[in-house]
């Protein structure tokens, strides 16, 4: 099994991982458990803490 690889995307600021990762509270009970995750850097999601795309529209507008 390889470890788990971490891609930060540094336009869009979007964070994906590879593998199973269980995504746990404050206290760390689980909430779920999801494969090969994305999450929101830029804010503008709709879904946080995961990415929806959201950031296409944004980059599009700042170019
Ligand atoms: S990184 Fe924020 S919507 Fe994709």
């Amino acid at each position: 099994m390889s470890n788990p690889k971490v891609f930060i995307n540094p336009k869009s600021g979007s964070i994906r991982l590879t593998g199973t990762v269980d995504i746990v509270d404050s206290e760390g009970k689980l909430i779920e458990t999801i494969e090969n995750p994305k999450f929101c850097g830029c804010g503008h999601s709709q879904e946080k803490p995961f990415c929806d795309g959201s950031h296409k529209g944004f980059l599009d507008k700042k170019d």
